[in-house]
């Protein structure tokens, strides 16, 4: 079985995403053409996980650029100003979207010329932006393999694979290269409501690759982790603010304090691109308000009264004092997280 590819290059130059909302029914390439298109994706969760997000922005401003090729270079840089600010408002919490379009800016800042030399730079970078963020996956999963020995059993939540990445993921990396190593690794996957990104796209991820995994409903998380069924809990992060305060699929936070309770070490992993530096502590870190119907509505039908009120909070926030450690492309690290440039 191959690796997964959530997003590449269309032959036209499009963004070429795979449907999310579809999986795991049905495997749907749709070509983004214009930052419009990307933005509606990324807000319709067709294109989701922070690494993932950061990734489309930068490729979905080259493909909005591309009729800007035959640009003066002012008006270039106008048009690239205006759909960074439409790509930058897509989705508040994971910081990789604000990161790769700053990256995106300094780049054409430092680049001469007209338009086509400005656009050709920014489809390199967009192209390191993606084989970075591979790499980054590939060097998690090294940084974590100690931790999975031989039998482990390991709780996730939600979706922090290769569905989420442009690689193999974050919190899923060591597990896959445990199971490459030939180690027997059990995970459990949360199921992940409101939008189900655990039971739909963890567990397809995770068998489709021939790894044993058991799905709970997220209130059994409890149970599970006083029974000692898991060694360890791994998760992604969205933002990492620089004191290790951390933002994640909501529902992190409840398994923070759960795993501190039980004595089980609890671990956060991802990319140098999730780290925001700027941010003291997690307490200033957006967090997306998600559409009601997402909790009023299972599949389309109803379950809650319409009169009922909703609070859809997408994140929550992990105090960095309940993490044992994260799991980066730089090694095993405790914060502060500086800026490293
Ligand atoms: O709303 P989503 O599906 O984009 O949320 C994704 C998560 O919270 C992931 O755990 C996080 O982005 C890490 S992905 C490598």
């Amino acid at each position: 079985m191959g690796p997964i590819t959530a997003i590449s290059w269309a032959p036209s130059g499009a963004v070429r995403i795979v449907d999310q909302q579809l999986l795991p029914d049905a495997w749907r390439e749709r070509d983004l053409e214009d930052a419009a298109a990307v933005v509606q994706a990324i807000r319709a969760l067709q294109v989701r996980g922070a690494p993932l997000i950061g990734i489309a922005a930068a490729m979905g401003l080259v493909a909005g650029l591309r009729e800007q090729r035959s640009a003066a270079r002012d008006a270039f840089l106008t048009r690239q100003t205006e759909l960074e600010a439409l790509l930058g408002a897509a989705r508040p919490t994971a910081v990789n979207l604000a990161w790769a379009l700053a990256r995106m800016r300094c780049v054409a800042q430092a680049t001469s010329g007209d338009g086509r030399a400005l656009w050709e730079r920014l489809r390199a970078e967009a192209d390191a932006i993606l084989e970075e963020d591979r790499a980054m996956c590939r060097r998690i999963g090294a940084a974590g393999l100690p931790l999975i020995g031989a039998g482990a059993s390991v709780l996730t939540h939600c979706n922090a694979g290769a569905l989420a990445t442009g690689g193999i993921g974050t919190a899923l990396a060591p597990i896959y290269l445990a199971h490459e190593h030939g180690r027997a690794v059990g995970v459990y996957v949360t199921e992940t409501r409101p939008v189900l990104q655990g039971a739909r796209l963890a567990a397809w991820e995770l068998t489709r690759a021939g790894i044993p995994c058991t799905v709970i409903v997220d209130s059994a998380a409890a149970a599970l982790l006083r029974e000692h069924r898991v060694q360890l809990v791994i998760v992604g992060a969205d933002r990492i603010a620089a004191n290790g305060d951390f933002a994640n699929k909501i529902g992190t936070y409840g398994l923070a304090l759960l795993a501190r309770h039980h004595g089980v070490p609890f671990y956060c992993a991802a990319p140098s691109s999730t780290i925001d530096s700027n941010l003291e502590n997690g307490a200033d870190i957006p967090i997306e308000q998600r559409p009601t119907e997402e909790v009023t509505h299972v599949a389309g039908r109803r379950v809650a009264p319409e009169s009922a009120q909703v609070w859809n909070p997408a994140f929550d926030v992990t105090p960095a004092s309940l993490v044992t450690g994260y799991v980066t492309d730089q090694g095993l690290v405790r914060p502060p997280f500086r800026p490293t440039a």
